[in-house]
């Protein structure tokens, strides 16, 4: 063994030995690995990648969300479909960081008892839903969701949806102050045929404006949660928004 290995070997063997020593020198250690990690994030605004499309919920979408949380959807339901490829061959595009950037809380899940839900938007019409909410076992006779036909029976009542908004854009979402204002308006106007929903299509881009639960008498409990099923994961051109994903990375490289 060459000097300069054995003079190595010998101070290793001292460091190994002596326990105050090795603590200190792992503590270094994994000091330098800890603010390697973190120190970047106190120097980037966003951890997210922004991708086209996605936009804050509108106050019938929010309602709905809101009504989903209230009843326990998400105790069966997830919302994040994992990058494996059974997923992905199942339920669609793999979930992107950026289509859940606005969620509070998120709803990404731990258990599936039921589906994945995060495509769910555009896949069935909105009497398939009106019908397998109010009886799923008549939709899909195997199934063990509960009923929720009551939701069509309960008026959306929201005692103000401008303050819901306002709360959200204090945790960070964007919404402008005519968003604000026009909330409890717009929270009517989405759901029912013959309102002037106004520029709500422009200030939400993608929004369905219509009846949903085959009463167009009356905004409902029913109207919400399908308006907010039916926008799932269809904010978001997935294909389009990956290809860039892919291509940023591979420019970075
Ligand atoms: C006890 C668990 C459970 C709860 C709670 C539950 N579901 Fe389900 N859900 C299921 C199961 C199981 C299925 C699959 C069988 C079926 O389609 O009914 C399902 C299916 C669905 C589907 C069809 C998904 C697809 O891709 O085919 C939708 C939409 C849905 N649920 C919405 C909801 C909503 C909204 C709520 C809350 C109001 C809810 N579920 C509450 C268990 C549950």
């Amino acid at each position: 063994m060459s000097t300069e290995k054995k003079g190595f070997a010998e101070r290793h063997k001292k460091l190994e030995r002596n326990v105050t020593l090795l603590g200190v020198a792992t503590l270094v250690t994994v000091a330098i690995g800890g603010v390697v990690e973190i120190a970047p994030l106190f120097w980037i605004d966003n951890t997210i990648e922004e991708v086209e499309g996605m936009r804050p919920y509108s106050p019938l979408e929010l309602a709905g969300r809101d009504i989903y949380i209230r009843e326990g959807c998400y105790t069966c339901h997830s919302q994040m479909i994992r990058p494996f490829r059974d997923e992905v061959e199942r339920y669609g595009h793999y979930s992107l960081a950026a289509e859940s950037m606005y969620d509070h809380p998120f709803q990404w899940g731990s258990k599936r008892t039921g589906p994945d839900l995060a495509r769910v938007g555009g896949r069935y019409s909105d009497e398939w839903h009106v019908q397998h909410l109010e009886d799923p076992q008549a939709v899909v006779p195997e199934s063990i969701m509960p009923q929720y036909g009551f939701l069509k029976d309960a008026p959306l009542k929201i005692a103000d949806a401008s303050a819901n908004l306002t709360a959200l854009r204090r945790l960070g979402v964007p919404y402008s102050d005519e968003d604000v204002e026009k909330a409890n308006a717009d929270l009517m106007a989405q759901a029912d045929p013959d309102a002037d929903a106004g520029n709500l299509a422009e200030r939400y881009p993608k929004a369905q404006i219509r009846d949903f639960d085959g009463d167009p008498d009356r905004v409902t409990e029913m109207d919400a949660l399908v308006a907010y099923l039916q926008m799932l994961g269809t904010l978001v051109d997935v294909n389009s928004a990956a290809a860039q994903e892919k291509l940023a990375t591979e420019k970075g490289r």
